[in-house]
């Protein structure tokens, strides 16, 4: 199945289903004529797993960086960068991005600044790759301040999602990764008793069709649209970001998410934007998955407000996606004192 991004300047396709590793040689060669080269990055672990198997007609150089969010950080982008400079990576030399959110985010962050940018292509390996990260062009990596704070838009040329690389996934990634497929469910306003009849195919494709209709939308997150994406991620950010700095396997993105999805609806009750539906409906949505709904473990409100108040969105002010009476909207200046208080009462619970 093929689901279109429609960009004006730079359409292209993701494409889902078992197998489709495979057609991004043939995309090469029917698109990319002028190509010489083909740079895989990926980790060692992705490398290992048995469908590690993409071949190009190219020359083919594999890059390993780190697994997960240790590869997003400014000293891989000048590894890698300096790799390519001493194979003689031209601007027509294309890259594949094969492995998780964070490979596909660094990767389209290298291809968008070596050489002011080079074509990326990206093969997402997990649920979160699949059906956000390696869609709409959004490349960065962290710095100590918070995540993704130094980026670029640059869209991909095709994206390859393979369902075949998800079983290899351990039950902790694949349940995490569901924490943006849940986000997705919840934005379409879709009823948690109808998770049980929908495969997880069907999840996907949702998610990407979602995905792709907003990037296509709003692709620079000019008019809003593309930042109710973001819901669930003022909170998710933040309590990521405090995770991180003390141990990188405490919290999964999708995970830290869905404590932001649960989150995000106890204030908007608080604020009288929806009624208590709406927090049993989201609750029931995240038990559903098996995600987590109360925030656990130790973690200061003062400094989860600080880290919220830096996340990208904000103007030096707390910003959050909301529920309301007409939908979803960016909701900002909202009170610091109402959201630290909606906290406490989320980590007792
Ligand atoms: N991950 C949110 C976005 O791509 O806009």
């Amino acid at each position: 199945m093929k689901i279109p991004v429609a960009l004006r300047e730079t359409p292209y396709e993701v494409t889902l289903g078992e197998g489709v590793r495979h057609e991004v040689s043939a995309f090469v060669n029917e698109h990319l004529a002028r190509a010489r080269a083909v740079v895989i990055i990926t980790s060692a672990e992705i490398r290992r797993q048995p469908w590690f198997d993409l071949s190009f007609d190219l020359e083919t150089h594999v890059i390993e960086v780190a697994d997960g969010e240790a590869a997003k950080t400014l000293s891989s982008v000048a590894q890698v960068c300096e790799q390519l400079a001493r194979w003689g990576v031209s601007r027509h030399d294309v890259i594949v991005g094969v492995g998780g959110g964070a490979i596909t985010d660094l990767a389209g962050f290298v291809a968008a600044v070596y050489l002011r940018g080079v074509t990326v292509l990206h093969v997402p390996t997990s649920v979160v790759g699949q059906v956000d990260a390696a869609i709409g062009g959004k490349t960065a990596v962290d710095l100590a301040a918070g995540k993704n704070l130094v980026g670029a838009f640059h869209q991909p040329a095709g994206v390859w999602c393979d369902t075949t690389t998800l079983a290899t996934l351990s039950d902790r990634e694949r349940t995490a990764g569901m924490g943006e497929v849940a986000k997705c469910w919840l934005l379409e306003g879709r009823r948690a008793e109808l998770l049980a009849l929908t495969s997880m195919d069907d999840l996907i494709e949702m998610s990407v069709s979602l995905k792709a209709r907003i990037v296509a939308a709003d692709e620079f997150e000019r008019t809003g649209q593309r930042a109710l994406l973001n819901y669930g991620h003022t909170l998710g950010h933040a309590i990521e970001s405090v995770a991180l700095a003390r141990d990188a396997n405490e919290l999964r993105h999708g995970e830290a998410v869905a404590i932001g999805l649960a989150f995000a609806a106890r204030l908007a009750q608080r604020l009288g934007r929806v009624r208590d539906d709406v927090v049993v409906e989201t609750d029931a949505v995240l038990a559903f998955f098996g995600l987590p709904s109360r925030l656990t473990g130790d973690f200061d409100a003062a400094r989860l407000l600080e880290a919220m108040s830096r996340d990208k969105k904000a103007h030096h002010d707390l910003t959050f996606v909301l529920a309301g009476r007409q939908g979803f909207e960016v909701v900002t200046g909202i009170d610091p004192v109402l959201v630290g208080e909606v906290l406490e009462n989320f980590q007792e619970a």
